[in-house]
């Protein structure tokens, strides 16, 4: 199969290409599109036989469940078995935009889109090219981030050419998505609204809106960088995930102490004959003396930080390092989302200095 890639990043957005995809969609077919977060690959979610070809096309296992792209709230009450009031205050509040919620299905969506669940994940994305491709299809959209399993999410058209090229229908070029991160899924089921997955909204803004909010406790890492012991319950925060090909410790600890140590371990695995990768930041880069620098962003400034973040560990994969060495990122907004992917690409692995 060939890809065709369509160019839709400026605006007004060409219209007749986000017609050529929707035909795509309503045929059956697989279209990458933006959102604000990551690329999405989208299928019709309520066709099995797309939401297959979205499993296949990955490399995804099949009890790992799609979020269902939506573009009115309408479409949210049409597949939801019951909606709590919390859907409707944190839809007010927050879509369209990153916020994912999980709420009871019902046949509208097959279990082939949920992984066999009978919950569904639901997202009202705000980019206008996804908003434009839901309208104009009239498709609900099941989309999973457009990488192949197990690598970074895809934050450019091209990270998805990189994975999914002979493999999908058509790329819908945005340009560079603007979060970087996943959505936050919460966890509308249960009385308590639980946060399943961090993102950009995060605990207080829910809070806000909705009083008490939990963490699910299969997310909680200790110190040690171990879990509580409790599996994680979207079924996707379970697998070995984003994980770059070097192998990534995260180091910790005040700045300089964290750069004497990076430069030590540098040295000594150069020495060993290994490529080394640093994660540094604006005012960090300077200080290290040999490997494969990367700036990520400015610690002062997280939103740059979760925006480059997969960029830079796709680059890493084709630089080929060994091993990667990264500052740690636990900034007040976003941090737990950030610390979330960047331990899950390190599989936990971290240094205390
Ligand atoms: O920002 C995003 O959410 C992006 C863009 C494309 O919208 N999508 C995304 O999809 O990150 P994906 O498939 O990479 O992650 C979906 C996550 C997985 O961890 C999955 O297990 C979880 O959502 N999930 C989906 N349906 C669920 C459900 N019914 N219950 C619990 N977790 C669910
Ligand atoms: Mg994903």
């Amino acid at each position: 199969m060939i890809t065709k890639v369509l160019d839709v990043s400026s605006e007004p957005i060409n219209i007749d290409f986000i017609r050529e995809a929707s035909r795509i969609l309503q045929k059956g077919g697989l279209v990458a599109f933006p959102t604000e977060t990551v690329y999405g690959l989208g299928g019709d979610a309520t066709d099995k036989e797309a939401s297959r070809k979205i499993y296949q096309a990955k490399g995804r296992p099949s009890d790992n469940p799609l979020i269902v792209h939506i573009a009115k709230f309408q479409q949210l009450e049409a597949i939801a078995k019951d909606l709590p009031e919390n859907a409707k205050k944190l839809a007010d509040a927050f879509w369209p935009g990153p916020l994912t919620m999980v709420v009871n299905k019902n046949e509208v969506i097959p279990y082939e889109t949920t992984g066999g669940l009978d919950t569904v994940a639901v997202r009202m994305p705000s980019h206008p090219v996804a908003l434009a491709l839901i309208e104009e299809s009239g498709c609900m959209i099941a989309a999973p981030s457009a990488n192949t399993s197990g690598r970074p999410s895809p934050t450019k058209a091209d990270h998805v050419y990189e994975d999914l090229q002979g493999k999908i229908d058509c790329i819908l070029d945005g340009g560079a998505v603007d979060i970087g991160l996943e959505s936050t899924i919460v966890d509308l089921t249960e009385d308590v609204v639980t946060i399943l997955r961090p993102g950009y909204i995060n605990m207080e803004m829910l809070e806000k809106v909705v009083g008490q909010v939990k963490i699910d406790p299969g997310i909680v890492y200790n110190d040690k960088g171990t879990t509580s012991g409790a599996k994680p319950k979207a079924p996707g925060m379970r697998y070995k995930h984003y994980a770059p090909k070097g192998d990534l410790t995260i180091v910790k600890g005040q700045e300089a102490n964290v750069i004497s140590a990076i430069n030590e371990m540098t040295a000594r695995d150069m020495a060993a004959g290994k490529k080394v990768g640093i994660i540094a930041t604006a005012t960090t880069k300077d200080k290290y003396k040999e490997g494969n620098i990367l700036v990520i962003g400015d610690r002062l400034d997280e939103k740059s930080i979760a925006h480059n973040l997969y960029d830079i560990l796709r680059q890493f994969d084709e630089l080929d390092v060994d091993i990667i060495y990264s500052e740690s990122f636990a900034t007040p907004n976003m941090g737990q989302a950030i610390m979330n992917r960047l331990l899950k690409a390190a599989g936990q692995k971290t240094i205390a200095v």
